[in-house]
């Protein structure tokens, strides 16, 4: 359990008592949910990697309900856990102990959508993959992709600051949300919810919440600039017979695809075998150290198509590429697809997975993962690094049978001592969660660390948003 793995006290928070309960569901009639089998699956992480023992579900369909719940919470001392799909990968998304369970899934409507702008408005439980269907039959996209589309809620998205698929072509939500609607842990809504592409008075204040792992506020509703649908969308997976080609592919491609370039991701050899051997997806491509999948999204078929076939020549006869295939239809798109999208899937096959999921400039990438897997030997069952190189992500991902405390002291501090090493970031993507907490530091100065925690306490006076996670905790000096 994840009280004993990780040693952490719970904090002084109310216990639960049948009258709150009884509050809860005059509230929300029919939607508190309390069976202990019932409740079971939003106490266990998508990794199945923490636990938590909470007794009780609130499923809200409206903002006013979040209020009145957070005001509830507040004013009894009752900590709470936002969690919308329960996709994330860093222990954030379920309790610690026995938080009271916030899902958003039930908050799935769409508010508006503006066919001029491309400007989306909805709740936050609004599932990405329905999200993205609904805007398809208008002929726009969502700017964010992920293997995880199909369970994870746009408010997650927004909380973890998800990078995804697309960030390459449409930049980060920092960028494509337009507004939000927050309520803090006080039950006060904050509407900021606005749809403007331009608003400069006064501060950012969505940015705050914003990656912010639902410990400033619940996030109710999102405002969302959306692209058109790409007309022509090609995808290339490629072969390359070692990590300096798979980079001189992506200046060559970037040179070359121009504006059309819309994903460059990578992966190794190992990845391509646990998908094939766990998922039964078939190879089209083998007999390499390495990968690519090269997206290209345009307006223009034949203009597309005649770049990436000038690219793929120029790739071949220099040798950058020894294999390929390009796919033009949507099934063997989506197919190519799979195999980057579904590793995640393979590798929790293989027993118990430590996940690190690092920012490195681009040229470093794969030395953490050579690097590690000189350092841990037999000890682990593989090592494998993929992720969005386009980006300069790397997700270097470790499985064992099962899960140990030695192999753990033996990644860790050292994948964060050779991250901060290279100046990187020790989460590119996932967030810190329940998980890397207590890590920040590898990324961020004490005097940035004090102002979170500052600010924390200024909207969160009681902690009682998500505690045990994002920040180490309480402030241990004041900034003046
Ligand atoms: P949850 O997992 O439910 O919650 C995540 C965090 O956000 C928690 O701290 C929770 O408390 C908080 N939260 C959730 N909803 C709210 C809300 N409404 N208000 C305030 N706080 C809230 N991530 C990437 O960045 N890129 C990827 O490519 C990617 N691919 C993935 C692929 C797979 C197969 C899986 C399982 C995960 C992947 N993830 C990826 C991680 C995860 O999907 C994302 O972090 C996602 O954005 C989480 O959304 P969710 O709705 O599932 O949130
Ligand atoms: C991905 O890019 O596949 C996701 O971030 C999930 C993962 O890191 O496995
Ligand atoms: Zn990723």
């Amino acid at each position: 359990p994840t009280c004993e793995r990780y040693a952490v006290r719970r904090l002084p928070f109310a216990r639960l008592e049948d009258g709150d309960v009884a509050f809860f569901e005059r509230l929300m009639p029919g939607r508190v949910v309390t069976g202990e089998e019932e409740v079971k699956a939003f106490n266990v992480d998508w990794l199945k990697s923490v636990r938590g023992c909470s007794q009780l579900v609130l499923k809200p369909q409206t903002t006013a309900e979040v209020s009145q719940v957070l005001r509830y919470c507040h004013e009894k001392n009752l900590a709470v856990n936002p969690q919308g799909g329960n996709t994330g990968l860093v222990g954030g998304s379920v309790p610690v102990f026995d938080e009271i369970i916030l899902s958003t899934a039930l908050m799935n409507k769409i508010i508006s959508f503006d066919k001029v702008s491309g400007i989306l408005v909805c709740q936050a439980g609004c599932v990405l993959e329905r999200l993205n269907e609904y805007l398809e039959e208008q002929g726009f996209v969502m700017p964010l992709d992920l293997g995880a589309k199909g369970s994870c809620h746009i408010g997650g998205n927004v909380a973890t600051n998800a990078g995804g698929l697309r960030l390459l072509r449409y930049g980060s939500l920092r960028g494509t949300v337009l507004g939000l609607e927050v309520v803090l842990a006080d039950g006060s809504a904050l509407d900021c919810l606005t749809s403007l592409r331009k608003d400069n008075t006064g501060y950012d204040l969505k940015q705050l919440f914003i990656g912010s792992e639902g410990t400033l506020g619940v996030i109710t509703a999102v405002s969302i600039l959306c692209p058109q649908k790409p007309k022509a969308v090609n995808v290339a997976f490629l072969g390359c017979q070692s990590f300096a080609k798979v980079l001189e592919t992506f200046t060559t491609c970037r040179a070359m695809l121009g504006e059309i370039l819309s994903a460059y991701e990578f992966m190794d050899e190992k990845c391509m075998e646990l998908v094939e051997r766990h998922l039964k997806l078939s190879r089209p491509v083998t007999g390499s150290p390495f990968y690519v999948l090269i997206e290209t999204s345009g307006s223009n078929s034949t203009h597309d198509e005649e770049k990436l076939s000038n690219f793929l020549e120029q790739a071949m006869a220099s040798g950058l590429v020894t294999d390929g295939t390009v796919a033009t239809d949507d099934k063997k798109i989506k197919e190519l697809w799979s195999l980057r999208e579904r590793i995640t899937e393979a590798l929790t096959h293989e027993g118990y997975v430590y996940k690190y999921d690092i920012s490195l400039p681009v040229g470093k990438l794969y030395d953490l993962v050579t690097d590690m897997r000189a350092r841990l030997g037999h000890s682990a069952k593989s090592v494998v690094g993929y992720g969005h190189l386009g980006d300069g992500n790397l997700h270097l991902n470790i499985t064992a049978e099962s899960y140990s405390h030695s192999l753990l002291d033996a990644i860790e501090p050292f994948v964060y001592e050779w991250t901060a090493g290279c100046s990187g970031s020790i989460s590119a993507e996932h967030g810190l969660g329940f998980k890397k907490k207590q890590f920040i530091q590898y990324s961020k100065p004490q005097q940035a660390v004090v102002l979170m925690q500052q600010f924390k306490a200024m909207l969160d006076p009681k902690g009682i948003l998500n505690p045990y996670k994002t920040l180490p905790s309480a402030p241990k000096r004041s900034l003046c």
